[in-house]
């Protein structure tokens, strides 16, 4: 494709839609054409707040628009598979929100789509992939400087608010949402744990709703433990009916350094002997002035806007985007396996398909 404007539509105009709208936005020649919700209004609310010339009212209208190079996919969990297949079919290129989906049968099908369609651009969402510090920390454990690996550790408080899930009624229950801590919240986190750790090889789950019991179907709070890939062990635990808005802790731990990351931050580097911790410290402070982006400053962390510039650049240059549907499924393949152990009481493989 050449460097001609690139026109997006939104899927869905909820409360992920801005970010997304404010990040397409910072990108040169990309205009955010139209935007799409049944719940119409919603749609021009958000074309007034940001002067978007057009609003459809179903997916057929948005597709049906002479010029739409791209869509995102911003819609609730059950809507997502649909809504990527048919922009695929109508000859767009596809960012989707995670999950990619909820059942397995449709993340197979969606990873079909790449092979499908090798012309467009498929490309899910896990904007912590780019965020500077798991990027370094990713870097530092393949270059060995931990030493061999050990565990990973990653921990999640959060606030899920009554309000948040009588808003949007696709939350809280199994056939819309999928699940909620797991596949919802906490799967930014599983994502980076398989993505530092070489991938996830079993999982062993205990989930509970112990906070939002009469208001959700689902889990809202969970402990995982994980073998990685690279031999060594994972763990998650964490909890949605937190008074803690938003809290992340990660803890790589390697036989030679350890590292902290909290909240998105490098909060503190242990090593065998100063020299190496001093030299992981400088790694991580240049780097995150490296990749610093001053654009959308986000709840959901910094790096929505590096991720779709991410997007833009594999539509213009005809690449495959960073993280396309094949490894977008992987945490999704996890937490589905997670449900599936903690629903049989016994620990699950990820060959395992649900
Ligand atoms: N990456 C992140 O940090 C992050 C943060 C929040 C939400 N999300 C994800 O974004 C997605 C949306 O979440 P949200 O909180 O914005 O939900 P929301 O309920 O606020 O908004 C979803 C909107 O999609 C609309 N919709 C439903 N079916 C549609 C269809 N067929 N076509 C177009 N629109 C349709 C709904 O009417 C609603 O307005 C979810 O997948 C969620 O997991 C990601």
């Amino acid at each position: 494709m050449n460097t001609d404007t690139i026109s997006v539509g939104i899927i869905g105009c909820g409360v992920i839609a801005p970010p997304h709208i404010e990040s397409f936005r910072s990108c040169e020649g990309v205009e955010v054409l139209a935007v799409c919700d049944p719940q119409v209004e919603k749609a021009r609310k958000l074309a007034d707040q940001y002067g978007i010339p057009r609003v459809a009212a179903s997916l057929e209208e948005l597709l049906a628009m002479d010029g739409l190079h791209a869509v995102s996919v911003c819609s609730g969990h059950a809507e997502h598979a649909a809504a990527v297949t048919r922009a695929a079919e109508a000859d767009k290129h596809v960012l989707c929100e995670k999950p990619l989906a909820t059942h397995g049968e449709d993340l197979d099908a969606l990873e079909k789509l790449e092979r499908d369609f090798p012309a467009l651009v498929f490309e899910g969402v896990f904007q912590h992939r780019f965020d500077a510090c798991y990027r370094f920390v990713r870097e530092v454990v393949q270059h060995g400087h931990l030493g061999p690996l050990l565990l990973i550790d990653a921990h999640l408080s959060c606030h899920r608010s009554r309000d948040y899930y009588l808003d949007s009624d696709w939350r809280g229950r199994w056939e819309t949402e999928g699940g909620s801590l797991l596949i919802n919240q906490a799967i930014h986190f599983l994502d980076l744990v398989g993505w530092v750790g070489g991938g996830v090889k079993s999982v062993n789950a205990v989930t509970r709703n112990l906070a939002h019991e009469n208001l959700i179907e689902t889990e809202d709070t969970a402990v995982l433990s994980m073998e990685l890939g690279s031999g060594a062990l994972g763990s998650f635990h964490g909890s949605s009916g937190s008074h803690r808005k938003w809290s992340s802790r990660m803890h790589f731990v390697g036989t030679d350094a350890e590292i902290i990351v909290e909240d998105g931050r490098v909060a503190s580097v242990l090593a065998r002997s100063e020299a190496l911790a001093g030299e992981l410290r400088t790694g991580a402070e240049e780097l995150e002035e490296a990749t610093r982006l001053a654009s959308v400053k986000s709840h959901y962390g910094p790096s929505h806007p590096r991720m779709i510039a991410d997007f833009i650049d594999s539509i213009r240059r005809g690449r495959q985007a960073t993280v396309p549907f094949a490894e977008a499924r992987k945490a999704v393949d996890l937490v589905l396996a997670a449900y599936r152990s903690c629903r049989e009481g016994r620990s699950v493989t990820l060959e395992e398909t649900d």
